[in-house]
């Protein structure tokens, strides 16, 4: 079976690739000129790259004018299916399409929730069958841009700002279960639809931090700040720093959100039954220990 997948030097898509070395599929990862690609060699699959921008319909229309894809498993961003399913249409070629779309798209104060619901409809206005994954807040490895970032701090400074009341509900995923999911979808290609995917756990952000000071052996004080002086400093910083401010206005406003969603269908329909937060935040310490980077 040929398989093309996107995102593969990324999170999930190691990943991903780890659990895949078992099959016997033929692999293309779609890579841009810049994507560092050691992680994959160090997997040591046989694997041929294309290199280009997924969000181009021109990289898709010369992917599609050499393979006939069986599946193509996006996982870079849902936000680049327009340009997959117009290449797919110009080619004519349906494979089934596998992709990672977030539950961000519930979000009322996610600025790109409104694109993420349009992609959603182009998914499901193609031709061919999908899968839709949508996961939580994904965490995993140093490689993750949510949880490690957190550890990192409490370590280093044994304290974290709670804007507001932090008993707001969320449910992080480990990429490992997500890149089990995404590999259980492509052994069952009857499946279809759209699948949320969230963590073994739910938990308050204030218990988030109790649940790091336990794994880190020190206590986190939770520093309790008004909502409003999280929402003006990110607004501050973003002006300022733009690209490069460490909080986003959008995810403090977030922090009122519960982020918790159930995965029973995805229980039921790919087998997924997702790690307790404790158990994976606690491997996701061990790697960050052993690699240094944090010192406790
Ligand atoms: N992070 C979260 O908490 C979260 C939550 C819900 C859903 N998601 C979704 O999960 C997916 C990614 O997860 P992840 O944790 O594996 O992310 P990641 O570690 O940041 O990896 C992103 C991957 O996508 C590739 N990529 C991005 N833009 C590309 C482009 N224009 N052309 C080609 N390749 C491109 C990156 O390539 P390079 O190596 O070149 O950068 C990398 O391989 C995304 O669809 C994201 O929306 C994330």
């Amino acid at each position: 079976m040929n398989i093309i997948i996107t995102g593969s030097t990324g999170l999930i898509g190691l990943y991903l690739l780890s659990k895949i070395k078992q099959e016997n599929y033929l692999i293309d990862c779609v890579v841009r000129s810049t994507s560092n690609t050691q992680g994959i060699e160090e997997i040591n699959l046989k694997i041929n790259y294309f290199v280009g921008d997924t969000s181009s319909v021109e990289t898709w229309d010369k992917i599609l004018a050499q393979r006939t894809p069986e599946v193509i498993v996006h996982i870079a961003s849902i936000l680049h299916t327009e340009a997959i399913v117009e290449s797919l249409k110009k080619a004519e070629k349906n494979p089934r399409l596998i992709v990672i779309g977030t539950t961000g798209i519930y979000s009322k104060y996610r600025e790109s929730a409104e694109d993420y619901k349009k992609m959603e409809t182009r998914l499901d206005e193609y031709s061919g069958s999908y899968c839709l994954l949508r996961p939580t807040m994904i965490y995993g490895s140093h490689r993750d841009k949510n949880l490690h970032k957190l550890i990192k701090f409490c370590d280093r400074y044994g304290f974290f700002p709670v804007f507001g009341p932090g008993e707001n509900l969320i449910q992080p995923v480990h990429a490992d279960d997500l890149a089990q999911a995404i590999l259980t979808a492509l052994q069952r290609p009857h499946i279809q639809g759209a699948y949320d995917l969230s963590g073994g756990t739910v938990v308050t952000f204030r218990e988030l931090l109790t649940l790091v000071g336990k794994l880190l052996g020190k206590p986190v004080r939770q520093i309790s700040l008004p909502l409003n002086a999280g929402v003006w400093s990110a607004t501050i910083l973003e002006n300022l720093l733009k690209e490069r401010s460490p909080v986003r206005r959008e995810q403090i406003l977030r922090l009122q959100e519960d982020k918790a969603y159930p995965h029973d269908a995805a229980q039921r329909d790919l087998d997924f039954f997702p790690r307790t937060l404790e158990e994976g935040l606690g491997q996701e310490v061990e790697l960050m220990r052993s690699l240094g980077m944090i010192s406790s």
